[in-house]
């Protein structure tokens, strides 16, 4: 369950993030999980980082213009906070609170990866941030989407058809390897939260893997009991 407070656990929903490289199908994936579990009596909603509430969403668009890369890294660290704080306050936590289910496309692990093993910013800095933003906010499951760059770049491109690559998208092949190597490192850094899922693979068949983690971390468990109760 996410949050520590064991009298409210009952009524919690479970929170689930996706997180990955670029063109790892996690906007696929996220969908086809909460179809799923809104099929298995689970009232569940889909939403994203940077934005998902409406202040945030203006910030999304700040950052993905590449308007905040000129004020540094440490800033753009700042800016994905301030639109957590936003989204964590006024969708996430409440959500959870009714006992829905809330399924993230990117939450702090995208700050921890791309902004602190990437860009190098200082780790106190991001834990302080986490400290304010999320505070024992935690996700219950981390779902890591793994596909070799050249497939999620590949990808990518095709999904952007005409657009204009955002940010990050633009980034050199060596960043989105490094990229990739840090996710794989985390999930083998913090395998009680985080799943490495192949996502090398047609939709339907990434969409299982998920579905039988789903199943054995969340759906097994006692704390699933706890929710549908
Ligand atoms: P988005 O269009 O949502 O891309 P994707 O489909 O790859 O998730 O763009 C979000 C971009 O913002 C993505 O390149 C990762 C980056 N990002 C960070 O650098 N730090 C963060 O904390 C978050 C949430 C996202």
């Amino acid at each position: 369950m996410a949050g520590n407070d064991a009298s409210a656990a009952a009524t919690l929903g479970c929170f689930i993030t996706f997180e990955g490289g670029e063109g790892s199908g996690k906007s696929t994936q996220i969908q086809i999980l909460a179809d799923r579990l809104n099929n298995t009596a689970f009232r569940t909603i889909v939403t994203r980082e940077p934005g998902g509430s409406p202040g945030a969403e203006i910030i999304r668009h700040v950052l993905l213009s590449g308007v905040g890369k000129a004020f540094g890294s440490d800033a753009e660290t700042l800016l994905f906070a301030a639109a957590r704080d936003d989204h964590v306050h006024q969708v996430i936590k409440p959500a959870l609170e009714r006992g829905i289910w809330v399924l993230c496309d990117r939450f702090t692990d995208s700050t921890r990866v791309y902004q602190g093993k990437l860009g190098k910013v200082d780790p106190a800095l991001i834990t302080a941030l986490e400290r304010v933003t999320i505070g024992d906010l935690k996700p219950d499951l981390t779902l890591i989407l793994d596909v070799p760059v050249a497939v999620g770049l590949r990808r990518a491109i095709k999904r952007r058809g005409k657009a204009v690559a955002d940010r990050f998208e633009q980034e050199s092949l060596g960043f989105h390897e490094k990229l990739r190597a840090a996710y794989q490192q985390l999930a083998t850094d913090e395998p009680q939260r985080c799943v490495l899922i192949d996502a090398n693979a047609d939709a339907d068949t990434v969409a299982a893997r998920i579905w039988a983690v789903v199943q054995e971390r969340l759906l097994k468990s006692d704390a699933s009991q706890t929710v549908r109760a």
